[in-house]
């Protein structure tokens, strides 16, 4: 079997192997029947692991174009062609059609956590949601009567790709609160800034292109970037945000296509970027030449200290793409948020806006350019300061008073999430399944690094759960986590099976 495999492709390898067998047996040139060679003998053919060929034969077996059986290795399956000639219909192995590098997006661990916290009996440091009980569903109420009366059918009609005029102005006004000037023209509505990440990997990154990452950084947004086959390059954080010494370094040697920062209550570490890292973070772009993609969501989520202008306020350049949203202060249903850059940029993400959805909620945005605007919002931002500042110190107490020696975290001036360091004898692989089994959850660390995590971290947020089941369910957690660590004779519990999460 003539199968080459390039080692510097972002397509993982296993990946690489099964798609070169799926085309031998698509092309017919293995027969149906065919035996494979077993596994080891690959493994050894091509220099790479049994464990390799093994995720490749399984890949080939999910999309039934192998059939394994014990004893008598791997084997070509039947072709469908055949199966329907004696009338039966097979089932259409989907995953053959999905293209290489998409499977890879598919983490399990996530969507058992958003299973989680569905539950009722569980409480969820897991998300990054706001406290539901907050949100102001009387004005939402006046707000659509009003709305129907004035703007009528219009609300429930098309809108612009850019966004609905009226609130892209309420939404430059938003800007020039936070110091950043941008008329309304050069501002686009996003369904999310999840949406927004997505539009700036697909305008500006190709397969292989790289992009840098803080780490840790936003899964959310490693998701996205790996999803478009960038190269992720990660630079360490600290309490002052992103190391601009290490990304100087960095640029000296590589040329990113973009920079992907959370300098304002970064998720998942809280961290903020200090001003001076800001402009120098800016004077590398300028540099180097390289766009910045700044995400906001949390600006307006300050519990104490002054307020750090964003990059966006800071450059007079257009380098930075400015990203925030309403999820995280209002309605994360609602899927509204937007961004904001130089116009030839926003141009091309619109165009690309336009091929995806055509335009985000026209109602969402009628509603949200009415609560933006006047006393409605400085009230909601009032209270939920004043109750997330609240959580937030019920959180630390909590953690101060029930966490082993050996836990570490830093207390949030704003935002949603206390990032939580654990000792490295606590085994990472139990910690998840034992916590749900003390009905809590939260996120694990790695999923926020591009790269091997460097030690053990979790990600609790503290706005979702309501007050009275933070303490309990932090005691719980550190249950879980004692439960996790691994007893002086460690070997004697070698090979215990990890307990399901769900
Ligand atoms: C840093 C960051 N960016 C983007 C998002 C996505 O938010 P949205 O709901 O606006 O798509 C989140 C949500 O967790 C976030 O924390």
């Amino acid at each position: 079997m003539d199968i080459r495999i390039d080692r510097e492709s972002a397509v993982p390898i296993y990946l690489q192997i099964s798609s070169a067998i799926r085309e031998l047996i698509l092309s017919g040139t293995l027969p149906e029947g065919f035996r494979l060679p077993p596994e080891r003998r690959l493994a050894a053919a091509l220099g790479v692991n049994r464990s390799t060929v093994l995720s490749a034969y399984h890949e080939l077996k999910a999309g039934a174009l192998v059939d394994a059986h014990v004893g008598r290795g791997t084997s070509v399956a039947p072709r469908p062609g055949a199966a329907a000639r004696v009338g039966a219909v097979r089932p259409l192995p989907w995953r053959q059609f999905v293209r290489d590098g998409a499977m890879e997006m598919q983490d399990p661990l996530l969507r058992d956590l958003l299973a989680l916290a569905e539950r009722q009996d569980v409480t969820t440091f897991s998300v990054g949601l706001p406290a539901a009980e907050l949100l102001p569903l009387d004005a939402v109420r006046a707000v659509v009567e009003e709305l129907a009366g004035t703007v009528g059918p219009q609300m429930l009609l098309h809108s612009p790709t850019e966004g609905v005029t009226q609130f892209r102005e309420a939404l430059g006004e938003l800007m020039t609160a936070r110091g950043i000037q941008r008329s309304a023209a050069e501002v686009l509505v996003t369904s999310g800034s999840q949406q927004g990440l997505d539009l700036a990997a697909r305008v500006f990154l190709s397969p292989g292109d790289a992009v840098v990452v803080e780490e840790p950084s936003f899964f959310g947004a490693i998701q996205v970037f790996r999803r478009a086959q960038a190269r992720l390059l990660g630079v360490p954080a600290d309490r002052d945000g992103m190391r601009t010494d290490v990304l100087e370094a960095l640029l000296a040697r590589q040329r990113p296509k973009l920079i992907y920062t959370l300098p304002t209550f970064q998720n998942p570490s809280g961290a903020v970027m200090s001003l001076e890292r800001r402009h120098h973070l800016l004077e590398l772009a300028y540099r180097f030449q390289v766009p910045v993609l700044e995400d906001d969501p949390y600006y307006d989520l300050r519990y104490e200290g002054e307020a750090v202008p964003p990059l966006a306020a800071l450059d007079p350049h257009g380098y930075v793409i400015y990203l925030s949203s309403f999820s995280k202060v209002l309605f994360p249903g609602l899927r509204v948020g937007w961004l904001a850059g130089a116009r030839p940029a926003v141009r091309q993400l619109a165009l690309a806006k336009q091929a995806m959805d055509l335009h985000s909620s026209t109602a969402g945005q009628f509603l949200l350019d009415r609560l933006v605007r006047g006393d409605r919002w400085q009230k909601h931002l009032e209270t939920v300061r004043s109750e997330y500042a609240r959580r937030r110190d019920a959180m630390h107490t909590a953690l101060a008073e029930e966490a082993p020696a050996g836990v570490s975290w830093t207390r949030p001036q704003g935002g949603f999430y206390f990032w939580c360091r654990f000792p490295d004898h606590v085994r990472q692989s139990q910690l998840l399944a034992r916590a749900a089994q003390q009905r809590v959850s939260y996120l694990p660390g790695d999923a926020c690094f591009p790269d091997e995590p460097p030690a053990n971290h979790l990600r609790l947020n503290f706005t979702f759960p309501p007050p009275e089941e933070i303490r309990p369910g932090v005691a719980r957690l550190m249950t879980a986590l004692r439960a996790s660590a691994r007893k002086p004779d460690g070997d004697r519990r070698r090979g215990e099976a990890t307990p399901p999460i769900v």
